[in-house]
């Protein structure tokens, strides 16, 4: 392997080191070094949070971070949250409220989710505060709603704590943190403008790359449609659904 190096880090808990391109996104190296394939990629350019995992405690989208910039870290996947066949209250919130459909969004959603959980330490978050944490998370299917209720119900339940301890400098330098967050607040803050930039990023091949890797970026549109148009968005539900 040209240019390859050794990797260390904490992985759900596991001493774990790998050879690796030093570039190479940590998404690639959880999924093709590690084998853990839970982590999702949509978008591949840090805007759908699917592929978000826990450094040190904070979210951030591995798509955007290069391996090399983990050296070290503490690193937590989807893999890492259930014991054994045992989910934890928050995933088990999810299945039972319906914050889990097609399931690409969902291990993004529940890491950013635990992070959330964490910060909170026992208190059951707003759901201001878990709508603004999950902001850089995208959900074609559920309408997000379901999300929220979930994540309040495993915080009610108490038994959602995270056992990762904040360590924000070594997540923000990692470069990845949440910058798919600002994409999604400038839709909802400016949904016009963020039509426009939507609408000049057409074509592109990270959009290409997007709609076969199961279209995210059309959830994101989709959500849109779904507040301006409502009735039409119901009508192209339905026919999808046949
Ligand atoms: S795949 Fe990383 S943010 Fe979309
Ligand atoms: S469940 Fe969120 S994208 Fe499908």
């Amino acid at each position: 392997m040209s240019g390859a190096v050794t990797l260390g880090f904490t992985l759900n808990g596991k001493k774990r080191r790998v050879r690796a391109p030093a570039m190479k996104r940590l998404l690639d190296v959880l999924r093709d070094e590690c084998g853990l394939t839970g982590t999702k990629e949509g978008c591949g350019e840090g805007e759908c949070g699917a592929c978000t995992v826990l450094v040190d405690g904070l979210p951030v989208n591995s798509c955007l971070v290069p391996a090399v910039q983990a050296q070290g870290a503490r690193i937590v996947t989807v893999e890492g949250l259930a014991r054994g066949p045992k989910l934890t209250a928050l995933q088990q919130a999810f299945v039972e409220l319906g914050g889990a459909q097609c399931g690409i969004c969902t291990p993004g959603m529940l890491l950013s989710s635990v992070a959330l959980l964490s910060r909170a330490k026992g208190r059951v978050p707003r759901e201001t505060e878990i709508r603004e944490a999950l902001a850089g998370n995208l959900c074609r299917c559920t309408g997000y709603q379901k999300i929220v209720d979930a994540v309040r119900a495993a915080a009610r339940k108490g038994k959602a704590k995270s056992p990762l301890k904040v360590s924000a400098n070594r997540a923000l330098a990692a470069g990845g943190a949440r910058q798919g967050s600002s994409r999604r607040r400038r839709e909802e803050s400016s949904p016009k403008k963020a039509a426009a930039a939507r609408e000049g990023s057409r074509g592109s091949s990270s959009t290409r790359r997007a709609l076969a890797a199961g279209g995210v970026r059309q959830g994101f549109s989709g959500r849109s449609r779904e507040k301006s148009l409502p009735k039409k968005a119901a009508a192209a539900r339905e026919r999808t659904r046949r």
